[in-house]
């Protein structure tokens, strides 16, 4: 005797070989409809095709295939409300899409599934899914990295001390330190649109994981989704997650970026440097003390880099120890990827306003150069009078030396201070010690002159010019 099932539960689609009932517990934790709801378009734009694919095989007829068109644009309509409540009984967005179908066109609506298991149905649904979210994301980097040109061009004459070690170095450009994080920006984009890449592959056909016993035209599913190609094995593609897990780290990379600005800004928005000054649209106070201007913003894309982290790895755990094909740890594979997503978008968009909004102290900049950092052209000056360059190094490492030892700038020193230590120095030197002088020095492609960051300026608007007209 069959126990009754409960009256609140839906006939589950996999119930036939059931004589019990499902735990409300397992219920709530087996489902994923609390967060693929995300995948109702997807879901409904790949089902669609399948129909017309089956349609095509002969398996449904032509007025069935248009039955379950039409009943899926009523579907799709109906759980995209924003009124409408999944019910968890429904495990997931397939099931709940493929329920209300047969709800409100019957029978008819059961055919849809021939041929095809939920294995490959929410592997395509993550492709499309990802080519989306990665077109979005793009967008905006391509945003950030118009905020940096735009910032470029305002500073190409504002003069900072460029560091290493957090120790003044030399002098550069604050346009070459915001193109920078252009470049870093644009190989982000690369990466995102590789991951990309290896997501373009067409899954359905390949069933649960040993491919559809009916003739469905792959290659027309492929073309109508507009896949360039179609998965070559089914136990591979229900299995592969690789996509995703690109995109975890390209977006890991990409957050590792803004957050390393992140802590240059932090530090130079400090009273020490006062570099630059957020705009208190992108700052926060403090509960307790009434003069604190806090930069959150970029504090937490920094602390947000960490979880997008955790995602990345999250998910490398989660397919670590799974064998072939399927197995329902993958379902773990979504929310990771949603969350990623979604905060990498938000500290783009942060991070863009935090920068286009605060003020660049550019006088504090120029002030706040040590002398010290043109240690670099004296010893380039002795190489250009034929001093080897180590020699030249040893020498003028004397000249900081003795100018720090007796109180002095390395700028404060005579002509004749510096021939004590080597012979070789004249008055040509006095007019390179400058930090604008040392700047026209660097005009190489990709330094930090004038007119070499001016030639990266173009560069970069070429690339944002042909990035929008494709
Ligand atoms: N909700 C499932 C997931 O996200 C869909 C696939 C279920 N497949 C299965 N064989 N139970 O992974």
């Amino acid at each position: 005797m069959t126990p009754p099932r409960e009256a609140s539960q839906p006939r589950k689609p996999w119930g036939g070989r059931f004589a019990g009932a499902t735990a409300e517990l397992m219920e709530r934790f087996n489902a994923s409809i609390g967060f693929d709801h995300k995948l109702l378009h997807v879901d409904i734009a790949g089902s669609k095709v399948y129909a017309r694919a089956l349609v095509r095989a002969g398996l449904l007829t032509q007025e069935e295939g248009e039955q379950i068109l039409a009943g899926l644009e009523r579907v799709c309509d109906e759980l995209s409300g924003p009124e409408h409540v999944f019910a968890a009984a429904l495990e997931d967005i397939h099931m709940a899409v493929e329920t209300r179908l047969i709800e409100l066109i019957g029978p008819v609506g059961g055919k849809l599934h021939t041929g095809r298991s939920r294995n490959d149905q929410v592997n395509l649904d993550e492709r499309l899914f990802v080519r989306g979210a990665v077109g979005a994301t793009v967008g905006r980097i391509r945003h950030l990295q118009q905020v940096l040109v735009d910032s470029g061009a305002a500073h190409i004459d504002t003069i900072m001390p460029g560091y290493t070690h957090l120790q003044q170095a030399q002098p550069i450009l604050f346009a070459h330190y915001a193109l920078s994080l252009f470049w870093a920006l644009e190989r982000d984009t690369g990466r995102l649109a590789d991951a990309a890449k290896r997501a373009d592959f067409m899954p359905l056909g390949s069933g649960a994981l040993a491919g559809s016993a009916f003739p469905l035209d792959r290659q027309f599913m492929a073309a109508e989704l507009g896949f360039s190609a179609v998965t070559p094995n089914s136990l591979d593609a229900v299995s592969d997650r690789d996509f995703l897990l690109e995109i975890l780290a390209a977006l890991s990379i990409l957050l590792t970026h803004l957050s390393r600005y992140c802590e240059d800004l932090i530090i130079w928005s400090s009273a020490e440097f006062a570099f630059v000054e957020l705009d208190d649209a992108y700052s926060t106070g403090s509960s307790m003390m009434p003069q604190k201007k806090n930069p959150d913003s970029l504090e937490l894309v920094r602390g947000k880099t960490g979880r997008v982290f955790g995602d990345l790895l999250s998910l490398l755990t989660a397919m670590k120890g799974l064998g072939l094909s399927y197995g329902k740890d993958l379902q773990e594979d979504k929310e990771p990827v949603f969350d990623a997503f979604a905060t990498a978008d938000d500290c783009l968009d942060v991070f863009a306003s935090a920068w286009s909004t605060m003020t660049v102290k550019v006088e504090r900049m120029a002030a706040a150069i040590d002398p010290a950092t043109l240690a670099t052209e004296l010893a380039d000056f002795l190489v250009e009078r034929g001093v080897p360059f180590r020699d030249g190094h040893h020498v003028v490492g004397a000249v900081v030396r003795a100018a720090t030892q007796s109180g002095r700038r390395l700028t404060e020193l005579t002509l004749a201070d510096l021939q004590q230590h080597h012979e070789a120095f004249d008055e040509e030197i006095l007019s390179r010690l400058d930090p604008r002088a040392s700047l026209a020095r660097r005009n190489l492609p990709g330094g930090t002159g004038p007119d070499a960051v001016r030639a990266q300026l173009v560069q970069a608007r070429e690339i944002l010019a042909a990035a929008a007209s494709a």
